[in-house]
């Protein structure tokens, strides 16, 4: 059951509701509208999935950072995986157990670091020189930091370069050939750093699950390797990265179930907790961003859908040439003509896309189009661009009663920070 549906009568429901009618309630400008109960079915997915190991579920609050949607997921159970020290204290604020949370990143800062040391979270080693900062960050703190080591098993993700981490000329984590170092130097500071496991997470938007099973594999033998050394290590976090269906082509990909079955035996046989940490897989498919077209041209050889969204408020297609479903949200008069259109925005970049040669009935002007998927790396990569203030964000609850999550930036909200000056 997916959360996003094209009834028989031609328009794009939203558990139940039609989004035309929501376009019709809210603010006269993009959206982006979830659906809470497919964050819910997503979630139980993974819980299904893990059924009988020992796990925390580690959302990637990078992925979406919406405040309701942390306080849902932490209320259904999830721990959060952090990126900054902002990240750490909204996860504090959203009522996340520290002691469920990871603290992941090679350019950490000490003031983050202390504050992740008072409250508990793991840290993940990413380098000699964070070493160092951890330990200064727990004398500071007055506190021992659980801490993982995070390696870099050189497995190719297979996935677009800006998004694969985990290749031996990755800017993160720490090569196997400097394991011994980093051991040594964890031994060596006894009172700051009590190593727990051993972390890795290798890219995003992975469509095969062997890649996971080799990374778990070298994984589990660098465990056997620490722990040879006495080392008491309970912790595999084999990172997050499971990607997901953005072609609506049907194609069956990997679910949650799949990707824990191939590691799940591993983790049994050492008798290891295992930490994953999804962002994309939880979060993406719950949500559309919804623009109005706000006219057709033609350039050349070149059709456009021209709409009130950009690539300020959704930028993966321009960075990564990603791709991500657009539909209309309203059936179309049978005789409409289909054409094939670029799906562009009003700011000033060539780059400025939604989506390139998709073919579309000709829209109306005012039509509602969708920007499916978007609940990933959408609004938490918006920027304000053009002063295209970022958007507000709405949920469909369990009721199906549609609510505001969060407000949309205005012009006002501009020109506070120059407030005094
Ligand atoms: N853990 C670590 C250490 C990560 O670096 C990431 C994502 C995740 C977990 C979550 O990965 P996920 O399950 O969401 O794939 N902006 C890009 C994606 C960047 C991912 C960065 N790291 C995009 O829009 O595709």
């Amino acid at each position: 059951q997916h959360c996003f549906t094209k009834s028989e009568d031609g328009y794009l429901y939203c558990e139940g509701n039609k989004v035309q009618d929501v376009m019709e309630v809210v603010e006269k400008r993009p959206f982006y509208l979830y659906s809470k109960p497919q964050i819910s079915r997503n979630v139980e997915a993974y819980k299904e999935a893990l059924e009988g190991l020992n796990s925390i579920i580690g959302y990637a609050i990078k992925a979406n950072n919406n405040l309701k949607i942390l306080e849902h997921l932490r209320n259904l159970g999830c721990g959060a995986v952090l990126v900054s020290g902002n990240e750490l204290k909204l996860a504090l604020h959203a009522g996340f157990d520290p002691t469920r949370c990871v603290f992941n990143g090679n350019g950490k800062i000490l003031e983050d670091l202390v504050l992740a040391a008072q409250e508990g979270v793991f840290v993940n080693i990413d380098s000699e020189f964070d070493l160092e900062n951890i330990v200064t960050a727990a004398r500071i703190a007055g506190k021992k930091v659980n801490v993982l080591l995070r390696i870099n098993p050189d497995v190719d993700p297979q996935v677009h370069p800006y998004v694969a981490t985990g290749n031996k000329n990755s800017k993160f984590g720490i090569r196997n050939e400097k394991l011994q170092w980093f051991l040594d130097s964890v031994k060596a500071h006894p009172q700051e750093l009590k190593l727990v496991g051993a972390h890795c997470h290798l890219g995003s938007t992975i469509t095969k699950v062997d890649i996971f099973r080799d990374a778990a594999v070298l994984m589990v033998n660098y465990i056997d390797e620490i722990r040879a050394q006495g080392f008491e290590i309970d912790y595999l976090n084999i990172g997050g990265g499971l990607g997901i269906d953005y072609y609506h082509t049907g194609a069956v990909l990997p679910t949650p179930r799949d990707l824990i079955d191939t590691v799940r035996e591993l983790v049994i046989s050492r008798n290891l907790n295992l930490i994953i940490e999804p962002g994309r897989s939880l979060i993406a498919n719950t949500c559309c961003l919804v623009n109005r077209v706000t006219g057709v041209k033609t350039n050349g050889t070149k059709n456009f859908v021209v709409i009130d969204g950009s690539m300020a408020e959704l930028i993966r297609p321009s960075l990564y040439g990603a791709y991500q479903h657009i539909e209309l949200v309203s059936p179309s008069p049978p005789d409409a003509e289909i054409s094939t259109y670029d799906v562009v925005g009003p700011v000033c970049e060539s780059a400025d896309f939604l989506g390139k040669d998709r073919e579309l009935p000709t829209p109306t002007n005012g039509a509602g189009l969708v920007v499916h998927d978007a609940g990933a790396y959408c609004m938490s990569m918006a920027s304000t661009y053009n002063l295209k203030m970022r958007p507000p964000e709405y949920w469909v609850e369990e009721d199906g009663a549609v609510t505001k999550i969060r407000h949309g930036e205005t012009f006002e909200d501009h020109l506070r920070f120059f407030e005094g000056l």
